[in-house]
């Protein structure tokens, strides 16, 4: 087996490229492994590649040449995104989200496919889905709407055991005007319906036009401390919105979610696609937020990847850490250079929790089908731009790989 140096110094073999090449489930595939062998996590008898093939669905057989399918998990329609999180005095961990039903022709279908392949993933992990099945009745009626059904994700461990998983539920099944009263209940099963409150009067304070009700997460698997967690996005929202909103839990939060903000966007309004908080509940306590986290589109405001990249390094800098992880993931998760697209890094976000240092999470598009061109950066020189000969539109995708 030849060994292929890449730009990035990953080290790949032959084989793997080639083989990297056929379907979306070994482009995938592929990028797990990379990430896993940045980031250090072991997965000795390949469980986790097993496992991210389970929650692929037949998206995992789709052969890269098929169109892409009609899934928003990512910007070119990639059923799956991976994320590394940074825990402060912690080793960082591994994610990924995927839609398993992606390829079905109705939401209900999409749903069973995607439950199934949660049940599938359970046995082999011998994990229980209580926590799905409470909210089961609610999330999965005979006619679903809204814009997804399930989607489900894998945080693996640093030294090898069972991953956490995660399903994500679409406030808007049972209609757009509906999303409040859907979570509402959602809580209530949950014994959290005193958080209700806080949420819809002060979280979502400008629902139903500005603030909506994204998503309903479920923890399933052995977390120490499994979570369910209600996702609200703020459109047209600025930094004193996210003062007002990050505020709530204590004024450190505010202050450091401002930070957060300031150093991911560089900029005070968020006019585009909308910032999103999500706050998560705990058994020990239902009724209050154990952690709240701001996601930020950080592609949004940013010409470039290298522009993303350095605005992830402030960030893990700012919390003392190193950044080498950073750059070893974006080279596994992608072979361009950050610097020719945008929207590899599609999100940066922050958790903030009571007595834990923030942890830093960046969030890594598999860019399968597409890469979005750079925008050209506003601070070149004029006269360097005109000489230059390189096409600003480019379709960066190199030949599947
Ligand atoms: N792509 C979708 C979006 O941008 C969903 C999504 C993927 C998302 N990763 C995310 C939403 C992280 C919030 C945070 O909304």
């Amino acid at each position: 087996m030849t060994m292929v140096d890449d730009p990035h110094g990953i080290t790949t073999t032959r084989r793997e490229i080639e083989y990297a090449a056929a379907t979306l489930g070994d482009h995938l595939r592929g990028r797990l492994d990379r990430l896993c062998r940045a980031a250090g996590t072991a997965d000795p008898e390949g469980r986790y590649r097993d496992s991210l093939t389970e929650l692929l669905g037949a998206g995992a057989d789709r052969p890269l040449s098929a169109p892409a399918p009609p899934s928003r998990v990512s910007d070119d329609h990639t059923p799956a995104e991976f994320s590394v999180t940074f825990p402060g005095g912690d080793r960082p961990r591994v994610r990924v989200l995927t839609e398993p039903g992606c390829g079905a022709a109705t939401l209900a279908e999409n749903g069973r496919l995607g439950q199934l392949a949660l049940q599938r993933t359970a046995r082999s992990w011998d994990f229980p889905l209580d926590p799905l099945r409470r909210v089961e009745t609610l999330f999965f009626p005979a006619a679903p709407q809204g814009t997804f059904a399930l989607w489900c994700a894998m945080e693996l461990p640093a030294t090898p055991g069972t991953p956490g998983f995660k399903a994500y539920l679409d406030p808007a099944v049972h209609g757009p005007q509906h999303t409040a009263d859907v979570v509402e209940e959602a809580l209530a099963r949950f014994g959290c319906a005193r958080a209700w409150p806080l949420l819809r009067e002060h979280v979502a304070a400008r629902y139903p036009d500005d603030d909506r009700f994204a998503f309903f997460a479920v923890d399933l698997g052995p977390w120490a401390a499994p979570r369910v967690k209600v996702y609200v996005a703020h459109h047209r929202f600025d930094l004193d919105g996210v003062r007002r909103v990050a505020g709530l839990f204590s004024e450190r939060c505010g202050r450091q979610a401002v930070e957060f903000c300031r150093i991911a966007a560089g900029t005070d309004r968020f006019d585009r696609r909308p910032p999103v908080s999500c706050l998560s509940f705990t058994g020990g306590d239902p009724g209050t937020p154990a952690a709240y986290t701001l996601h930020l589109p950080v592609r949004d405001h940013v010409t470039d990847d290298g522009h993303a990249r350095d605005r992830a390094a402030s960030l893990l800098r700012r919390q003392g850490l190193p950044t080498g992880l950073l750059d070893r993931a974006l080279g596994a998760v992608s072979r361009r250079r950050p610097v020719d697209g945008v929207g590899l890094i599609s999100y940066l976000s922050l958790v903030q929790a009571p007595a834990r240092p923030p942890r830093v999470t960046v969030y890594l598009a598999p860019e399968a089908y597409r890469v979005a061109p750079a925008q050209v950066r506003e601070s070149r020189p004029v006269a360097i731009l005109s000489r230059e000969s390189s096409p600003r539109i480019r379709h960066a995708h190199p030949p599947a790989s």
